[in-house]
């Protein structure tokens, strides 16, 4: 495996550990969960907040189902 295969796959791991969504922009879970419960209840008013979704885009529906899990939560 070389330096950049490597590099990757690091990545990926520590991504999984702390709970990643957005791999372009390293945003949590719990980040775009606390942007919820902070009032931001939108998905475009979450991306502006914590920076999701804002790169290639390919995270937007789970990025999505989190502010709709968490806006149940919340009723
Ligand atoms: S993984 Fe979220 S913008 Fe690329």
């Amino acid at each position: 495996m070389g330096k950049r295969e490597l590099y990757i796959e690091q990545r990926l791991q520590q991504a999984q550990q702390d709970g990643v969504v957005c791999l372009c922009k390293q945003v949590s879970d719990r980040k775009i969960r606390k942007a919820v419960q902070a009032g931001h209840r939108r998905f475009v008013s979450v991306k502006r907040i914590t920076g999701a979704a804002s790169s290639c885009g390919l995270c937007q529906p789970f990025v999505e189902d989190i502010i709709e899990e968490e806006k149940k939560k919340m009723r």
